[in-house]
């Protein structure tokens, strides 16, 4: 996730284009830039670091015209650097573009624009883009005339390129290209990634998403997949990808600024929670089929002979991530990968049973959390190999480990961990399928299993998602509890702990995460009328043990909220139901941990809790 926006209008374009970046910053901050055409001539300013750095770079040295475009990165392919920070340009410095989403085959398209000639200076997936275009506009048909761009033929030679170009990259994009040699128009387009229009007087504007420009307009055109918006400073023409002329309807916005930047949201832990569908769908697209493809080898430089002498696999976490690992151990284990996990603050001990045949996976949104890098650096120095799961590119894991699986979330800026514990989950997947194949663990066929119901996964997200008010039903009748236990089984025994997790950290109430199982051995004790029981209890080949240990609770006066599906609601009584889309049992976990994320949010939100910024806690846990 990072943010864009374009400015065109008649005043300096900078004042606006850095005043919308210091609004984005939330969707990134590793490295920002912008660019300005003026009289023929593109000006760029680039920084590593915040948004702060290129204010005062374009201060110190001012950059004119009255069309730019601008982007605050959050790395995804290369590490935070001035020559990674966009906007990037062509060969040539004329045209200069801002990126947000992944090119998916940049790979294959930049060893033909190499071939073709064309000169990289980055390592991002975004550069080919921008020498895609440069490359349609050098053998667009018929070339360009003097009398041509006389008649305002650059314009439409420059049209047809980006449409050309945009039809030749998969994956996922909101662009903004501006070309020096027609500086009256702004080029934008959008496929799985946001981008509004914002309507001003004489000056128009698009961007990542409106907080950018709602100081200057509240009047916006969102775009929507597979459309092109070709801006001006006192009109804005709207095209699909094939380049037919569409209507867009206006819209008047109402948020604050600071509603805007969270998306409408009144937390940024809520509106992460809503990000879910495309953290699932960002970490899994492009990663998971054709099967045959040797897509870690291409990606990570894994394949068969990194893993073929693997005894087991060994994974050190803390916190949300640890749960991430816990739920990877039953993962592995299905696939008969010998599995364990390990908090990383409790590894030192572990580490002697570590050896060269150990495949150490460390989990990590941030990628600094200090235990888990000394975790891994003891696991280094015992002879095994490293694979980092981490939503930070450039982060001191990505730099210790010998290979590392990006899940592309965007930043997470609520301190409770929400879309980057799916992004996880789903990262832990792709990889447990593919290790299975690779060691022959499962055939082609039960892998397209998996691999057909883990696509599916956006789309239940979203549903679950848009009945969210449900399930806050249910936490507004239980927010005066002051103790809750949350119990499950097997793979959703580690989200019945992240659900206590969520609760405790960001409500300051009491809950344990407790196997049903074990409820008999001890905790059962505690349950009376005032200790609600929150069960996971979807599909699962222990559904009637759970419908057991659920009766178990309620005759002893608990009130029961059980998360169900459509398969197992028979086999359960309870005071609550909240239902989800029905999946597979070893892929229920993304879907059952929304619910619970929901619940913790509605009941912090009733005892007026600091939700983003829970109390003692940070969002990067650099001590040990
Ligand atoms: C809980 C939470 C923490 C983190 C933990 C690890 O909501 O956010 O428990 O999961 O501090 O952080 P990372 O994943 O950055 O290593």
């Amino acid at each position: 996730m990072c943010g864009i926006i374009g400015y065109i209008g008649e005043k300096k374009a900078s004042d606006f284009l850095i005043e919308g970046l210091k609004r984005l910053e939330y969707r990134g901050y590793d490295s920002c830039g912008i660019a300005t055409a003026d009289s023929g001539k593109l000006s760029l300013r680039r920084v590593s670091g915040r948004v702060g750095f290129l204010e005062e770079a374009v201060e110190k040295k001012p950059i004119n015209g009255a069309v730019g475009i601008a982007h605050t990165r959050w790395a995804t392919h290369g590490i935070p650097s001035e020559d990674n920070a966009h906007p990037h340009t062509d060969c040539a410095g004329e045209i200069v573009l801002v990126h947000n989403g992944i090119i998916e085959n940049y790979a294959e398209l930049k060893e033909k624009l190499l071939v073709a000639g064309h000169k990289f200076k980055s390592e991002t997936d975004t550069e080919v883009v921008i020498h895609l275009i440069e490359d349609k506009i050098k053998s667009s048909n018929p070339p360009f005339s003097t009398s041509e761009v006389e008649n305002g033929g650059f314009e439409s030679v420059f049209f047809a390129a980006f449409k050309k170009a945009i039809a030749d990259i998969e994956g996922s994009f909101a662009l903004a290209v501006i070309w020096s040699k027609c500086p009256d128009i702004i080029l934008s387009a959008r496929l799985h990634s946001p981008l509004v229009v914002g309507i001003g007087k004489d000056e128009n504007f698009v961007a990542s998403d409106v907080s950018a420009f709602l100081k200057f307009t509240r009047k916006v055109v969102f775009l929507e997949d597979g459309e092109i918006a070709l801006v001006r400073k006192n009109s804005i023409e709207y095209f699909d990808f094939a380049g037919k002329a569409i209507e867009k309807n206006s819209v008047d916005i109402k948020w604050d600024s600071s509603m805007a930047e969270k998306g409408g949201y009144k937390h940024f832990m809520l509106k992460e929670i809503h990000e879910q569908a495309e953290s699932v769908e960002n970490t899994i697209r492009g990663r998971l089929l054709p099967l045959e493809k040797d897509i870690l080898k291409k990606e990570i430089g894994l394949d068969f002979k990194d893993i073929k002498s693997l005894s087991h696999v060994q994974i050190v976490a803390c916190g949300t991530a640890y749960h991430a690992g816990l739920v990877a151990k039953y993962i592995f284990e299905n696939f008969k990968i010998p599995t364990y996990v390990d908090f990383a603050s409790e590894f030192s001990d572990r580490s002697k049973i570590i050896d060269k045949n150990t495949f150490l996976i460390a989990i990590s949104q941030s990628g600094e959390t200090a235990d888990t890098l000394c975790a891994v650096r003891e696991a280094k120095e015992s002879g095994a190999k490293v694979l980092a799961i981490t939503n930070t590119v450039g982060s001191s894991l990505t730099r210790e480990a010998d290979y590392v699986f990006y899940t592309h979330c965007g930043p997470e800026i609520g301190v409770a961990s929400t879309k980057a514990f799916l992004g996880q989950l789903s990262a832990i997947y792709v990889l447990a399928i593919h290790f299975a194949v690779m060691l022959n663990k499962i055939s082609y066929i039960e892998a397209e299993k998996y691999v057909k119901e883990l696509i599916k996964i956006p789309r239940f997200v979203k549903e679950l998602l848009s009945r969210s008010d449900e399930i806050k039903k249910v936490a507004d009748k239980y927010s005066d509890y002051e103790h809750f236990l949350f119990i499950s089984r097997y793979v959703n025994f580690p989200i019945a702990l992240e659900g206590a997790l969520k609760i405790k950290e960001i409500a300051y109430v009491h809950a344990e995460g407790y196997a049903a199982g074990e409820m008999k051995h001890g905790p059962i004790a505690i349950i009376e009328k005032n200790m609600p029981v929150i069960c996971i209890a979807t599909n699962s080949k222990v559904i009637k043990l759970l419908a057991g240990n659920i009766e178990e609770a309620m005759a002893r006066g608990a009130k029961i909220i059980a998360i169900v599906d459509e398969e197992s609601k028979k086999h359960i009584k309870a005071s609550e139901i909240i239902e989800v889309p029905k999946t597979l049992e070893m892929l229920s976990p993304l879907l059952n941990t929304i619910p619970l994320q929901i619940f913790a949010y509605y009941i912090a939100l009733n005892k007026k809790c600091d939700i983003d910024k829970p109390r003692n806690l940070a969002k990067s846990v650099t001590v040990r």
